[in-house]
């Protein structure tokens, strides 16, 4: 690519998906890219041109798709899923005993390991959750990989990654070299395509929300708001979860680290306006 058009790149994957290509990353542009050029019988930098042209919103997406790192594992890091069994579920089901209702967002979910090894903890404990209305909701940017994850149909090796056997002997079934995962568990995640630079307050208030190994691409700026836009749509007592080399401290003050578990976020609430005692005074 020349520096004209890797210019380019950086400024359309950085308005389209947040993504920020260093100066190191024209291997990848040339890796990720060619492929996409050569199946629409164009050169890379004919490509270019025809994203400058801005008329195929189709190939917009092949193009941001195709630069997008899907990296996941089922149990990944392991500690956020302890935290859920330990912390987040007990404190929650306490608090929501009356309307038994929860609502999980798993917001850069990739091929899905993150929201079904979220289900599967929470099929676990059906028999608690008796009578419990309980969504987890998974989006992700990439609708191809949304429909790998919707089909819930795993390697060897994605089920040698960090998941227990015991989890593979209960929620899959082997079809040829691939694991399944079974229909209990898929139903339990409802997943949707949706851009974290677009609007997503349709999506409702949520108890959990788990927005992991996707803002590290992004610049600071795309960072905050993306923080603070999930604060609204985080319950007043409710949770978030970063990676494990990510922080909201310094980016957004809608969450503050729990006192006693490293990578887990509580909801800051802002005390309530007196807005009573203002009118009262005026009057
Ligand atoms: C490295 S994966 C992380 C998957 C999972 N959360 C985990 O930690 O294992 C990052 C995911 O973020 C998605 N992504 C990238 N930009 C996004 C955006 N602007 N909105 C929503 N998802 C995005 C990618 O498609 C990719 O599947």
């Amino acid at each position: 690519v020349t520096p004209t058009d890797y210019a380019f790149i950086q400024r359309y994957l950085k308005e389209r998906s947040g993504l920020i290509l260093g100066e190191d990353k024209r291997y990848l542009v040339e890796a990720r890219l060619g492929p996409v050029a050569r199946a629409a019988n164009l050169s890379l930098s004919q490509l270019i041109q025809a994203l400058a042209a801005g008329r195929d919103p189709a190939l917009d997406q092949t193009v941001v798709e195709a630069m997008t790192i899907n990296e996941s594992y089922f149990f990944r890091d392991k500690t956020p899923f302890d935290h859920f069994t330990e912390a987040m579920l007990p404190e929650l089901m306490a608090a929501r005993r009356m309307e038994r209702r929860l609502r999980i967002w798993c917001a850069a979910c990739s091929t899905g390991q993150e929201p079904y090894s979220l289900a599967m903890l929470l099929a676990e404990r059906a028999t608690q959750l008796a009578g419990w209305r309980v969504e987890i909701v998974a989006t992700d940017i990439a609708t191809s990989i949304i429909d790998r994850a919707k089909a819930g149909l795993f390697s060897q090796f994605d089920v040698q990654r960090g998941l227990p056997i015991k989890y593979l002997m209960n929620n899959f079934t082997q079809e040829e070299d691939k694991w399944r995962v079974n229909a209990p568990i898929r139903n339990m995640v409802q997943f949707r395509p949706l851009n974290l630079l677009r609007d997503f307050a349709p999506l409702g208030q949520f108890d959990i929300v788990f927005c992991r190994n996707v803002l590290i691409y992004f610049d600071e700026a795309a960072k905050r708001d993306i923080l603070t836009r999930i604060g609204r749509q985080t319950q007043a007592d409710g949770f978030f979860v970063m990676g494990a080399a990510e922080t909201t401290v310094g980016l957004s003050g809608a969450f503050a680290p729990h006192p006693q578990r490293r990578g887990l976020f509580q909801r800051t609430v802002a005390a309530p306006a007196p807005a009573f005692r203002q009118i009262a005074a005026v009057g």
